[in-house]
């Protein structure tokens, strides 16, 4: 493996970012950061979707500009990953300029070949989906089955792009490629929804949607928003402008394209037949996620419950996001549903970082110092059945993340602490000491202090800092890459003296939320 591209979904900017949105951009770092430590040369990218009906509606509410609500909200993204640690490689906006030339110049490329057609058409367009409905999308009320509203009626002459031809060798391809689509289950559901598919109309009339990207071409239209979204996997790398900078060839196509389930049809179906259609290879995964829930509730703006990842924070007090990217990424297997609640958050990360593998690292290293004035002699180094047992983890977690099951990851993890844990239970150093039985005590040291540095490596994707905080104390680098871990970190010698012990994770306080919460 040389290198490792991944995506997120662009998020629409007629909002603030909110935890389901957080939870894709986490789960996304976790895998970026875990392929990171296998390769040496990773590109992550995310970034927002500006254009469309639903953002030219709101900011003319606000009687903001389209551009500079953007922009107002576009930063409101950016601040919320800064505060996550989101280590994204690029930021895309929609509205970037290099971007619209190069989507321009893409519509451009599928009308001269023949791809894209002039078409008269009238249909259903819901502005929460930025799509046109059919029967089967609307409820008994004729209300769009997902946002609970009518769709608007538009009659116009637009652009098509001819999904159909593309049909069979997208299907072809699914059939072919059982892990293309994970989890596997959603392939079904996909290869349903191609059964009925028709083109597609890739443009509007700027009479009726005038913040979009211009057909270079024909000026009365602007490019479907969904087919600017789409591309911007591409445009990123600099696809297609003049000034290719080369990571385009270096990084497509990309390993895994994460995204919610909801947005599943546009990228299996659409984004396929476009990148068919320009004959480039199609991305090797596309990881659809399910949908995060608070205190199993949908959140919606009208129950008022939708919760920030900012807002999380604040009111826990953390000087770092490494628990809620923690409680995040372990919030359901992979493709599933999960939910958030300030208990469930609470209690998570207090039992798993704290309560385990916090304090392991805390007891060993303050009973190093005070039974040895922290130094390890070198009798006590000596090889262990455990760390066969850590190998075999490393293998685990390098296995659940080849198909990016990423809260399974962390269960091999959380095992392997488990059972250093007993390993101390059951060998008692403190009872060794007592009875001197100084050269097993110190072995038994040795050994929890060697597979606490396999540990921080492993945790490192999901908890940065708190790993950072755990290699610093073990004199351990955290740079180390997975397939060159060795069970020869510690050496003989002073590791830590007493001011150099700190706990790595402090439990959550949850009268602290419910304080912050309540005023
Ligand atoms: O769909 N739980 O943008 P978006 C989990 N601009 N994931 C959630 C979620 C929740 N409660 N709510 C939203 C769009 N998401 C388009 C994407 S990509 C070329 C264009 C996820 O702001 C959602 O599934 O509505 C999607 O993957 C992402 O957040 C952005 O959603
Ligand atoms: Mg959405």
């Amino acid at each position: 493996m040389d290198k490792f591209y991944t995506t997120t979904a662009i998020d629409y900017v007629n909002g603030a970012p909110h935890i389901g949105h957080a939870y894709e951009k986490i789960l996304t770092d976790v895998i970026a950061r875990h392929f990171m430590q296998r390769t040496n040369d990773v590109f992550m990218l995310t970034g927002t979707d500006e254009h469309g009906i639903k953002i030219q509606k709101t900011s003319s509410e606000l009687k903001m500009s389209p551009k500079e609500f953007c922009d107002a909200n576009a930063k409101k993204f950016t601040d919320a990953w800064k505060l996550l640690d989101i280590n994204y490689s690029k930021f895309i906006r929609t509205t970037d300029e290099d971007h619209k030339k190069a989507v321009q110049n893409i519509f451009e490329k599928l009308l001269k070949q023949g791809d894209i057609y002039k078409h008269s058409y009238k249909g259903l367009y819901c502005a929460g989906c930025e799509a046109f409905l059919a029967e089967k999308d609307l409820d008994e009320n004729g209300n769009c089955l997902i946002h609970k509203k009518k769709p608007e009626v538009v009659q116009e002459e637009n652009y098509f792009f001819k999904l159909t031809k593309y049909k069979d060798a997208i299907i072809k391809h699914i059939k072919n490629n059982p892990n293309f689509i994970i989890p596997t289950f959603r392939a079904n559901e996909v290869l349903n929804q191609l059964e009925n598919i028709e083109d597609i109309s890739v443009s509007r009339i700027k009479a009726n949607v005038s913040w979009g990207i211009d057909v270079l071409s024909d000026k009365e239209q602007v490019i479907y928003v969904w087919i600017d979204a789409l591309s911007n996997y591409i445009t990123a790398l600099g696809y297609d402008t003049v000034n290719n900078s080369g990571l385009f060839k270096k990084y497509w196509p990309a390993d895994v394209q994460v995204i919610g389930k909801d947005i599943l049809k546009f990228h299996s179906i659409y984004w396929l037949a476009i990148l068919m259609a320009l004959n480039l290879p199609l991305p090797k995964h596309i990881l659809a996620h399910g949908w995060i829930t608070i205190d199993e509730t949908k959140m919606s703006k009208s129950l008022g419950n939708v919760v920030s990842p900012k807002s999380i924070i604040e009111a826990f007090g953390l000087k770092e996001p490494d628990a809620l990217r923690y409680y995040m990424a372990t919030a359901a297997p992979v493709g599933k549903d999960g939910n958030y609640s300030d208990d469930d958050f609470k209690e998570k990360v207090n039992a798993h970082l704290a309560n385990s593998m916090g304090n392991l690292l805390n007891r060993s290293l303050s009973m190093l110092v005070k039974y040895f004035d922290g130094e390890i002699k070198q009798e006590f180094i000596k090889d262990s059945i455990l760390f066969e047992q850590a190998k075999r983890t490393i293998g685990e977690v390098k296995h659940c993340f080849d198909y990016f099951e990423v809260a399974e990851a962390a269960l091999k993890i959380n095992e392997l602490v488990d059972l250093v844990n007993k390993y101390v239970t059951d060998n008692a150093p403190w009872t060794l000491a007592k009875e001197n039985q100084i050269e097993k005590c110190g072995e038994v040291l040795y050994t929890t202090l060697e597979i606490m540095c396999t540990i921080s490596s492993l945790i490192y994707p999901y908890c940065p800092n708190i790993a950072l905080k755990m290699a610093k104390q073990l004199k351990y680098d955290i740079n180390t890459k997975l397939d060159d871990m060795k069970f020869n970190n510690i050496k003989a010698g002073k590791l830590i003296s007493k001011e150099e012990i700190t706990p790595v994770f402090l439990r959550l306080d949850s009268e602290l939320a419910k304080d912050k919460k309540s005023k």
